[in-house]
């Protein structure tokens, strides 16, 4: 049996109805760029997350530019942001002439900690981007408390959270703004590039609105950059988005027969996920000390697997100059090695996923003695 890390053409075929008319609508309608399918999308999607504006663009990277750049960031500002997570997040803080400045993340959840966030805060200190790291809420009671007590903005990037919550309300809704990616494999996912900023604050819209279009229309008031969504994509969002509760509720349903089954395999740590959090599972991330001999065996029996990320972010030769060691983000380099992402969608047979846990567990019968984290976690908890 073959399992894939995702199946796109799948989930195409339990909507082909749908996904095939908005494709014609938008053909017929020649309606491309701009139009009714960009504007009903940004209407709606404001109002599922229950935010006042969406601003949509090209994709979830330039989203966290123009965000950064509605907020105004000066050259030199400092953004403190988390050392786990897709580069989109750091490298959009170095193109708006910030300051990239890392934080170690939590033990459990693996997003950002806010007591190393408190830590990191100096007078050049403008903002925080949380990420809400595979579809869990990063603790955002704790970071808006730290936000207030030092007059800094928050962007939260939801680039792999749509519709995961914390505390009962979408994530999205907390900070000045937040951002949305809509790459294709995502949990809500276009086909091809998409994403969106989106905000309560309307003079923040505005402005994101007329950078992200050329800097307005007819009388350019700005030199700003051209991120539009296509009218395609947000066709396919349109037609996409009455299913995305019951894909998150498989994804669940995946996470808890993945959960059922792991939780004493080998030295499998399955992910954790704290109490007041609704976790959509864009990835469902295992820990273990034999991560790459695991994934080999799982390559072999037809299951693929996927590393997020391979390395923290401070390890990429990208952030080299700033050279970092791993004892600057113990948390974060630990994990680096040890995580692996196993198959999860929604359209996930039953089959693929006890033949995707029977592969794990033949993995740990037929090593001879693996190695635990269970013990390394214990060493490492007592160094710490
Ligand atoms: C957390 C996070 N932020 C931002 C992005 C960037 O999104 P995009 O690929 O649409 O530019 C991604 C995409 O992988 C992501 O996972």
């Amino acid at each position: 049996m073959r399992v894939p890390i995702v199946d796109l053409y799948a989930q195409y075929l339990t909507i082909k109805q749908e996904i095939d008319r908005a494709i014609a609508e938008v053909i017929a309608e020649s309606a491309y760029i701009g139009g009714r399918h960009v504007n009903a999308f940004e209407q709606t999607w404001a109002s599922t997350l229950g935010v006042k504006r969406c601003i949509s663009c090209a994709n979830g990277t330039d989203a966290i530019y123009i965000a950064l750049r509605g907020l105004r960031i000066k050259h030199g500002d400092e953004v403190i942001t988390s050392a786990h997570s897709s580069i989109s997040t750091s490298e959009t803080i170095t193109q708006a002439g910030g300051r990239v400045v890392f934080c170690d993340t939590d033990a459990e959840t693996f997003t950002i900690d806010p007591d190393d966030i408190q830590r990191k805060i100096t007078p050049a200190t403008v903002g925080i981007i949380p990420v809400h790291l595979y579809g869990q809420a990063a603790n955002m009671d704790a970071i808006m408390a730290i936000a207030r007590r030092h007059n800094l903005w928050v962007i939260e990037d939801c680039g792999q959270a749509h519709l995961a919550r914390y505390k009962g309300r979408y994530v999205g809704t907390f900070g000045d703004a937040a951002t949305f990616s809509f790459y294709p494999d995502k949990n809500f996912g276009a086909y091809g590039d998409a994403g969106c900023v989106v905000t309560n604050d309307d003079r923040l819209a505005e402005w994101i609105t007329t950078f992200a279009r050329h800097g307005g229309k007819g009388d350019h008031i700005m030199e700003g950059i051209n991120s539009r969504m296509d009218g395609l994509q947000a066709a396919i969002l349109n037609a996409k988005l009455p299913h995305l509760p019951a894909w998150t509720e498989a994804r669940r349903y995946i996470a808890s027969r993945y959960d059922e089954h792991l939780h004493d395999i080998g030295d499998i740590i399955i992910p954790k996920v704290a109490p007041d959090r609704d976790h959509v599972y864009h990835l469902y991330v295992v820990r273990t000390e034999n991560r790459d001999a695991l994934r080999d065996y799982l390559t072999q029996a037809g299951v693929s697997t996927d590393l997020n990320y391979p390395k923290a972010l401070p390890f990429y030769s990208a952030y080299a100059h700033l050279g970092y060691v791993p004892s600057d983000f113990p948390l974060a380099c630990f994990n680096q090695s040890r995580t692996l992402s196993l198959p999860i969608y929604p359209e996930m047979t039953k089959e693929m996923i006890l033949h995707t846990v029977k592969c794990i567990g033949n993995f740990f019968q037929e090593s001879q003695e693996p190695d635990s984290i269970h013990v390394k976690v214990i060493q490492f908890a007592e160094r710490c």
